[in-house]
C-alpha cells in the first residue's frame, strides 16, 4: 500500500496506530471464522493535525474488528497473531485516549442527556459543577439545546447519536473510533452530522477511524480510505482524498467527486483488486 505524503517521511513521524500482519480468528473447527487475515497499515501522528481514516468493505470483512482491536475491546482484542501498536506501544486494554462510538447507540437509558454526556467526566473524577458546565457546552456544539433533561428513549435516532458523539468527544480522545455512527440517520441529518463531525474534528486535531457503508461518506470525510474485502477479511487498498472545502451536498455535485464515488462503488461491488488513484480526474 502507498504511504501518506507528508512534509517529513511518514516513517520519521511518531506512530499513532500500526497493524503489522494482524490476523483474528473466532471459534474453531466447523464454526471457525477468519475475521482478519494479515492486515497491515500505519497511521502516523502528523504535527498539528489528526487524520480522518475511513474504512469501507462488505458486511463481515472485519471493519468493526479493526476498530475494536484498536480500542482493546474483547472478544476482538487481542488478535490471534500479528502486532498492534498504538502511540508506539502494544495495546494492553481499553483506555480513554481511544474513544469508541459504537454501531449500536451506547447511551445509558436511566441518565438524562446532560448526565450521559457528562458520564465519562464523572468516571474521571471531575466535580458535578465542572462536568455539567462542559456538558452544556457540548450540548450546544451538537445542537441539542433544550434536550438537557430528556432521556435517551425520548430522542430520535439522530439526536441519540449526537449525544453519543458528544459523550465521546467531551473526553478529547486522541483517537476517535466511529463504527457506522450515521447509519440509522435520514439523509438530511446524515449530511448535517458529516459537516458537524468535520468541524468538531478540525477543532480537536483528533485522529478518527470511521467505518461506513456509504461511498460518498467515506470519500467526503476520509483523508484516506481503506478498502477491505471479506472471506477472509483483508485490506485491499488505501486511497487518498483531498480535505473537503465545501459542504457534502456541494461536494457531491462536483463531477470529479461523483466519478470517484462511482468508481469506488464499482470496485466494492466487483470486489476488484487495488486500482489507480480515484482523484486523477480532479
Ligand atoms: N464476537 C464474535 N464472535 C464470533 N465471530 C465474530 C464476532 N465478531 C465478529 N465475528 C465474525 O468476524 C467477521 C468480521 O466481523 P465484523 O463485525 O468485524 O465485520 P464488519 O465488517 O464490521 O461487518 P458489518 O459491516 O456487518 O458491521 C464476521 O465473519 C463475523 O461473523
Ligand atoms: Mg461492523
Amino acid at each position: 500500500m502507498s504511504t501518506h505524503t507528508a512534509a517529513a517521511p511518514a516513517s520519521a513521524l511518531p506512530e499513532l496506530v500500526v497493524f503489522d500482519k494482524v490476523s483474528k480468528t473466532f471459534g474453531s473447527g466447523a464454526t471457525q471464522r477468519v475475521a482478519l487475515e494479515n492486515v497491515s497499515f500505519a497511521v502516523h501522528d502528523l504535527p498539528g493535525k489528526g487524520e480522518l481514516v475511513t474504512l469501507v468493505g462488505p458486511s463481515g470483512c472485519g471493519k468493526s474488528t479493526v476498530l475494536r482491536i484498536i480500542a482493546g475491546l474483547r472478544p476482538h482484542f487481542p488478535p490471534t497473531s500479528g502486532t498492534v501498536r498504538v502511540f508506539g506501544k502494544p495495546v494492553a486494554a481499553p483506555s480513554a485516549d481511544r474513544g469508541l462510538v459504537d454501531q449500536k447507540y451506547s447511551l445509558l437509558p436511566h441518565l438524562t442527556v446532560l448526565d450521559n454526556i457528562a458520564f465519562g467526566l464523572k468516571l474521571r473524577g471531575t466535580g458535578l459543577g465542572a462536568r455539567h458546565a462542559l456538558a452544556r457546552e457540548w450540548i450546544k456544539k451538537v445542537g441539542l439545546d433544550g434536550a438537557e433533561t430528556k432521556y435517551p428513549q425520548e430522542l430520535s435516532g439522530g439526536m441519540q447519536q449526537r449525544v453519543a458523539i458528544a459523550a465521546t468527544l467531551i473526553l478529547t480522545p486522541r483517537i476517535l473510533l466511529m463504527d457506522e455512527p450515521f447509519g440509522a440517520l435520514d439523509p438530511k441529518t446524515r449530511l448535517h452530522m458529516q459537516e458537524l463531525l468535520i468541524e468538531l474534528w478540525r477543532a480537536q486535531e483528533t485522529t478518527v477511524f470511521f467505518v461506513t457503508h456509504s461511498v460518498e461518506e467515506a470519500l467526503y470525510l476520509g483523508d484516506r480510505v481503506y478498502r477491505m474485502a471479506a472471506n477472509p477479511g483483508h485490506m485491499v487498498e488505501e486511497l487518498t482524498m483531498p480535505r473537503p472545502d465545501v459542504p457534502p451536498e456541494q461536494m457531491r455535485q462536483q463531477p470529479w467527486f461523483a466519478d470517484a464515488a462511482h468508481e469506488l462503488l464499482r470496485r466494492l461491488e466487483d470486489e476488484a483488486p487495488a486500482g489507480a488513484p480515484l482523484t486523477a480526474a480532479r
